[in-house]
């Protein structure tokens, strides 16, 4: 049996990238020998095993076929004939269609290196379109190496319209598309997944409500994604500054669409109902400035409140205003409504309603103190 580094962890290598976790695929072996060499088997039916020691994935070569529509449906050929050149073939892009041997070797049989020197985004074979999930994977890689070059190859883009186009994208399960949604947004210029995603035609199929904007709104959202992740904004604000121009119900539908995690889908759905209040918060009068914050449950939830300021920040920085005032303001606002001690009430004998209403009074007079 023969062991090779393959897939990210070689082409971050050769690009002088860090490299966070490395696959391995196994040439010339049985999980029969796998078990007996002390591996621990993934799944019941999936030719990928666990190191015993280091717990790193090590996929026995293999070769796959679609069988059906939809994730699942594909009918897996692993056993030790299969060569590494035909494990690679199935592989999406050729830069991630190369092994490398324990001497350092690179083994490169579809043009993976000249793609690199290139920036070539490519697929490797027509069997990159059994893969619908490839279409996202693509526009991930596109947002991650864009600083660096790399665009997508326009052969690699037909196939990613066909399969746009075919209906595929709709039979992804939400968990896997959010996984590459997620990664996308985290990336430096996560607008470029957007982009690519539109360019295939596959924005208005998965982002339906996001692609029915009117184009300079649709560019603002980019922008104000762009720069939510050039001040390095955790994946909430950068979701929220993206959808911040939707209704909240469009926003509930996304969330719904790609079962968004609570705090992103939260944030993004006041984000989009507030946002218009928060730009007038130095017109507001106390009550109304109560209320926004109350919306927000400041005096629980303080950092979400915060993500929400610095989603709309992110919203004017595109349009090009160099500083937004309401921020530092709805900040001392919430600063000061949060500041009003809840004990004395209590102590003087407030409860229920009655404390309610006595907080809300004291509230207000620290607002007021504001103006
Ligand atoms: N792969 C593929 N098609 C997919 C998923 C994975 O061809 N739908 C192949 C690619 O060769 C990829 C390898 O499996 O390089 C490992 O996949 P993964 O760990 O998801 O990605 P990486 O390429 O390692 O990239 P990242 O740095 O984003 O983890």
């Amino acid at each position: 049996m023969k062991i090779y580094k393959v897939g990210g962890a070689v082409r971050d290598r050769l690009l002088g990238l860090p490299v966070a976790d490395i696959d391995w695929v196994v040439v010339g072996a049985s999980a029969e020998a796998m078990l007996a060499l002390g591996y621990r088997p993934v799944g019941a039916d999936f030719p990928v095993f666990l190191h015993p020691d280091t717990g790193a994935e090590y996929a026995l070569a293999r070769t796959e076929r679609k069988s059906g529509r939809g994730y699942g449906g594909f009918v897996f050929h692993a056993s030790p004939d299969v060569t590494l050149e035909d494990d690679l073939r199935r592989r999406d892009l050729t830069i991630n269609a190369m092994a490398e041997d324990d001497d350092g070797h690179v083994i490169d049989p579809y043009g993976g290196q000249a793609d690199l020197e290139q920036r070539w985004l490519r697929h490797v074979s027509p069997a990159f379109a059994e893969d619908p999930l490839r279409v996202l994977r693509v526009a991930r890689f596109a947002a991650r190496y864009a600083p660096l070059g790399f665009r997508v190859a326009p052969q690699t883009l037909e196939l990613m319209q066909q399969l746009s186009e075919s209906g595929e994208l709709e039979a992804l399960t939400p968990e896997r598309s959010w996984k590459e949604i997620s990664r996308a947004l985290l990336e430096a210029t996560p607008e470029v997944f957007f982009d690519t995603l539109e360019a295939c035609g596959a924005l208005e199929v998965l982002f339906a409500e996001f692609s029915a904007l009117p184009k300079p709104l649709r560019k603002l959202s980019l922008q104000a994604l762009h720069q939510a992740a050039a001040e390095e904004h955790p994946l909430a604000v950068r979701w929220s500054a993206l959808l911040l121009h939707l209704n909240s119900q469009a926003v509930a539908a996304l969330s719904a669409r790609f079962k968004v995690p609570r705090d992103c889908q939260e944030l993004a759905q006041l984000a989009a109902e507030y946002h218009t209040q928060a730009e007038h918060a130095r017109e507001m009068d106390p009550e109304a400035l109560l209320q926004l914050l109350q919306a927000f449950d400041v005096y629980r939830r303080p950092q979400r409140f915060e993500g929400f300021l610095h989603a709309c920040e992110m919203a004017a920085r595109a349009e090009g205003r160099p500083s937004w005032p309401e921020g530092a303001y709805l900040h001392g606002a919430a600063a000061a409504a949060r500041a009003v001690p809840v004990k004395p009430l209590v102590d003087a004998g407030y409860t229920g309603q009655a404390l309610g209403d006595a907080l809300k009074q004291a509230r207000l007079a620290a607002l007021t103190k504001l103006l």
